[in-house]
């Protein structure tokens, strides 16, 4: 066993010390009004001291509009940006890398509190979400509203560097409203956003494509892809590997810093260990050089070490294991030592 683990990496504009990334949690601890609260604070304290090399801070919504549950942080207007700077400089005092992921629910609500007055989320066509537990019907985008949903990407990517992180993470997976545009099951539209794969995309690139006009190559452009609507192991069905695995090879020729892989429909769970491996080496053989995340089920060094030598991905996202345990980088940088030393 080698030591890429603890390898350096340059991903886009910053040089990351190991290969260790805090993947996005969704806390809930914003105030009612999108803002970081003390547990919030306290949370992000602790991942900055964990020892990974990069934090991607939980999904935060564009607009009001665009959350899944009422308690979620907001980059939705300037305000938030003081309030947010108090977050990123837990990350500075700590010597560790910060992006934030941007995201808009569409028709993914899962507060039945947010579903007041008559109000509708929108999404790319009139069909129930297959994910959502409530009875949403949603409200399907008109073409002429779509310049504008991508421009509150862009927007709240500005505030987030103004707040001091180092760039953003777009979050197109879990079936959230660029998983929605980039699935079939939930995208029946017939312009140019609907159809093909390359049609179904068309959203997503535009996003990429704006939010990286707005912050220059200064910043991290990251992109989180759901690579399937089922998981490796189950029937296929709505978005394949295939269809992802070209949308990956579009935004790596069009310069995403990062790509960061997880399921779409599907969501982010499955069973055993490196469970999305097959998804996130499928993906990494089509983009070259640009860095690739495999996240899921990785809780132990040898697992996450054999998945870098081998090529399947260039760094490693730890989810619940960094939040049962938050030493854990730690404990492994340690138990390794004597390993790495020979
Ligand atoms: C409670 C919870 C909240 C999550 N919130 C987000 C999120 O905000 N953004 C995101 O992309 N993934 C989110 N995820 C998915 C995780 O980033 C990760 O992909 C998943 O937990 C699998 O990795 P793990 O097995 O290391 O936990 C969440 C997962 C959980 C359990």
């Amino acid at each position: 066993m080698g030591k890429v683990l603890w390898q350096p990496i340059q991903v886009g504009p910053i040089e990351l010390k190991n290969r260790l990334i805090s993947a996005p949690i969704a806390t809930s601890t914003s105030t009612k009004d999108g803002l970081p609260t003390a547990d919030t604070l306290d949370i992000n304290e602790k991942i900055a001291k964990s020892g990974v090399a990069l934090s991607i801070v939980e999904h935060h919504a564009v607009h009001k509009e665009g959350r899944t549950r009422l308690r979620q942080l907001l980059l939705d207007r300037d305000e938030v940006v003081s309030y947010q700077q108090r977050l990123t400089d837990l990350y500075s005092n700590n010597d560790c890398n910060v992006i934030v992921q941007v995201n808009h629910a569409g028709s993914l609500v899962q507060d039945e509190d947010m579903l007041v007055d008559d109000w509708a989320p929108i999404a790319p066509s009139a069909l129930r979400h297959p994910c959502c537990a409530l009875y949403v019907m949603p409200r399907p985008i008109k073409l002429e509203e779509m310049p504008d949903l991508v421009e509150l990407y862009a927007q709240a990517s500005l505030r987030a560097v103004k707040a001091g992180y180092r760039g953003v993470e777009i979050h197109a997976c879990h079936g959230y409203l660029i998983g929605q545009f980039l699935s079939p099951l939930t995208n029946q539209r017939k312009d140019k956003y609907g159809g093909e794969i390359k049609n179904r995309a068309r959203f997503l690139f535009e996003v990429y494509e704006a939010v990286r006009d707005t912050l220059s190559d200064e910043y991290v452009v990251a992109v989180r892809l759901g690579a399937a609507d089922s998981l490796p192991n189950e029937e296929p069905k709505g978005l394949t590997i295939d269809e992802s695995k070209w949308v990956a090879k579009e935004l790596s020729a069009m310069g995403v810093d990062l790509l960061d892989i997880s399921g779409n429909l599907c969501g982010y769970d499955g069973e055993g260990s490196a469970y999305f491996a097959d998804y996130v080496a499928a993906i990494k053989g089509v983009v070259g050089n640009t860095p690739v995340v495999g996240t899921g089920g990785i809780t132990e060094p040898a697992t996450a070490e054999a998945l870098l030598e081998k090529g399947v991905c260039d760094l490693v996202g730890l989810g619940r294991a960094l939040r049962k345990n938050y030493k854990i980088v730690h404990v492994w940088e340690e138990s390794h030592a004597d390993f790495y030393k020979r």
